[in-house]
């Protein structure tokens, strides 16, 4: 039995790069290229040079009233865990006066039920869960995003087109 479910593996490993290449010959056209592939698995190709970080502390409009702020600084190896949220040492309702950091907001202190607790709430611990940084990367893809202020103008541009 043993031995029949190794050389199962052993069959199935060995027809992984025939199944690979086969899906993409059946694709047709050589799709554009994104900076992960596709190629063959058993190919070696350089990394893309990573996108740089923006941060210039900049604050960025919003595209729609409760959207999360994007962070404009740094985050590299800020740690959020059991033990220590790095991010909470500036912006934690203490802290801000010597971070001038902007306070998280009443909401973070919010319970479920929307009690307002000591601390910030659970549910709003790991800030990068919903807060990210933005680097100057291309987008791999079209985004048609129209916000509010265009609408009510009539579909007319002028609001944020494809906004990020
Ligand atoms: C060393 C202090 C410090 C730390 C640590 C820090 N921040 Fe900030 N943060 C600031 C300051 C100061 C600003 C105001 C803009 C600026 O100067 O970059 C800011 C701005 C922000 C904003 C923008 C708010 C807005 O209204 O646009 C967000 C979101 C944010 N930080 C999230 C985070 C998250 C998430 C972390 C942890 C991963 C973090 N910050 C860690 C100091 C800090
Ligand atoms: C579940 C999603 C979520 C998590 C987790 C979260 N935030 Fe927020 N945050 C938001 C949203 C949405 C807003 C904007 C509306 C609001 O204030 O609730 C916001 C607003 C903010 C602001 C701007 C406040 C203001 O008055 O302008 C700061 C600063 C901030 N968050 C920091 C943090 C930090 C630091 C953490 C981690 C301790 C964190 N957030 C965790 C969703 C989240």
């Amino acid at each position: 039995m043993k031995t029949r479910i190794t050389f199962a593996a052993l069959a199935l490993a060995a027809a992984m790069p025939l199944l690979v290449s086969g899906v993409f010959a059946a694709d047709g056209a050589a799709p554009a290229k994104v900076p992960s592939g596709p190629h063959p698995i058993t190919q070696e190709i350089p990394a893309d040079p990573m996108a740089k970080e923006i941060t210039d502390d900049h604050k960025r409009a919003r595209n729609y009233a409760d959207q999360p702020p994007l962070i404009p600084h740094a985050i590299r190896d800020y740690q959020i865990d059991l033990n220590i949220n790095k991010c909470m040492t500036c912006h934690d309702r203490k802290n801000t006066e010597g971070s001038q950091a902007p306070m998280i907001s009443v909401t973070h202190f919010q319970d479920r039920d929307g009690q307002t607790l000591g601390a910030v709430s659970p549910r709003r611990y790991f800030c990068t869960q919903c807060h990210v940084p933005q680097t100057d990367a291309q987008p791999i893809t079209g985004n048609r995003f129209r916000d509010i202020d265009s609408i009510l103008a009539g579909g007319k541009a002028g609001g944020k087109e494809g906004a990020k």
